[in-house]
């Protein structure tokens, strides 16, 4: 069996979704599954750009060899040495001894920590704008540092103007279409590329931009990223680009809300989606609540990065913040989270930790946020004509979404 698809001119997809691994990296639920995706350029000598995670080796192996039929492998490019696309690399290496390993300096040294299995005979060292003839393809170099590993390398095919964007516009979730045109991307696959780029990549927006500016320096007809679909029309390279240049200057995409609480007993709970309801009789649509000691923060972090405006609401607990918002709080300020306006809520019952926790990862901890007033710090739940301090949160909220600028395309 095999699955791959031409995408150009003797340029091949090879995919193998993953439904099994519940746990990408050991840290992100992807009950939606994910796909590495490799390449093959078959021309007067044979290539492949990237491998797979060992989950798929057997199937990445046989497309390989189907596309191969019979002929050696020249070269394999490895463009950054995570085990995700890396660790079936062996597999391949050992079958073809022939093959030359074409990689920056950094990933051979990475490769030998990783496998023990130094090949120095094998390796082509490539830099920034060096060429790679395979005949009619001609491929060149374009670093990508910290996009989201130091050593990160994209191929680009000169002939064809075909880039291999290593992890940049990947997402989670399987493949059935190959490319972005042939789904409803924004229904089901947006979220999901959001959510990988924040937690993957978030963390470095000022590298992504850097590489988005080389990327704008050269005609790009089709975009091949190591997970989820491929790019290959002027209408989906443009949307994911734009969608790109939001993440990474972290501009919030839509004017919106997003409450995240955590809640022991309920009481923070009734507050948030109190509020959120008065939010919705002000007029503001699309009100997104979380409990975030439910759902893990990899999703609402990603749903953070989307809206303009963020609410916090947790309560105390053993004398600090209850720690399902600390993670989340620590989660956000680790990926670089910045340029928001930000309401709080605290509560506590004896001695108050959650408020001060939360103002000062406001105030202090994340880049350019805005604390909203009022802000309000309960005492175990809110009595009935305590209400009013939620109008007033709810009024200085939602007339701050309202003068907030209209989103506009940063192309
Ligand atoms: Fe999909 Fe950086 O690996």
């Amino acid at each position: 069996m095999h699955c791959v698809e031409e995408i150009k001119n003797g340029i091949y997809w090879m995919g193998c979704n993953d439904f099994r691994t519940e746990i990408f990296e050991r840290i992100f639920p992807i009950p939606e599954g994910v796909t590495y995706n490799s390449y093959f350029i078959d021309d007067e000598m044979t290539c492949v750009v990237d491998a797979m995670d060992k989950s798929c080796r057997d199937e990445f192996i046989e497309d390989v060899e189907y596309l191969l039929k019979g002929r050696k492998l020249d070269y394999f490019i490895l463009q950054h040495m995570e085990p995700d696309h890396a660790s079936s690399a062996v597999a391949l290496l050992e079958k073809h001894p022939e093959a030359k390993i074409v990689a920056q300096a950094q990933t051979f040294k990475l490769f030998e920590q990783f496998f023990r299995k130094p090949m120095p005979s094998r390796y082509v060292e490539v830099k920034e704008g060096d060429q790679l003839k395979l005949g009619k393809h001609v491929l060149t170099f374009v670093k990508a540092p910290m996009v989201h590993w130091p050593e990160v390398i994209m191929s680009y095919d000169i002939t064809d103007k075909v880039l291999f964007s290593a992890d940049a516009f990947g997402m989670f979730g399987t493949v059935g279409n190959v490319y972005a045109d042939q789904v409803d991307f924004e229904e089901n696959y947006l979220d999901s590329a959001r959510r990988y780029y924040v937690n993957i990549v978030g963390k470095f927006g000022p590298q992504v931009v850097k590489v988005l500016q080389k990327a704008a320096g050269i005609p790009i007809e089709v975009i091949c990223p190591l997970h989820g679909v491929v790019f290959r029309t002027p209408e989906t390279i443009q949307y994911i680009i734009e969608k790109y240049l939001h993440w990474a200057k972290y501009v919030p995409e839509k004017k919106g809300v997003v409450i995240a609480f955590s809640s022991i007993y309920g009481n923070t709970e009734r507050a948030a989606c109190v509020l959120a309801h008065k939010l919705s009789m002000l007029g503001i649509r699309d009100v997104r609540l979380y409990d975030v000691a439910k759902i893990h923060p990899s999703y609402v972090t990603a749903k953070a990065w989307e809206y303009s405006h963020l609410v916090l609401a947790a309560p105390t607990y053993n004398l600090n913040l209850f720690l399902p918002m600390e993670n989340f709080l620590h989660d956000l300020k680790t990926l670089m989270f910045q340029n928001r306006k930000i309401a709080v809520i605290g509560n506590h019952s004896w001695a108050s930790a959650a408020y001060n926790t939360m103002v000062d990862y406001v105030q202090n901890r994340f880049k350019n946020c805005e604390l909203l007033e009022p802000t309000l710090d309960m005492k175990s739940s809110l009595r009935d004509d305590q209400e009013g301090i939620i109008d007033e949160i709810a009024k200085a909220v939602a007339d701050d979404i309202k003068a907030y600028p209209e989103p506009k395309s940063l192309l």
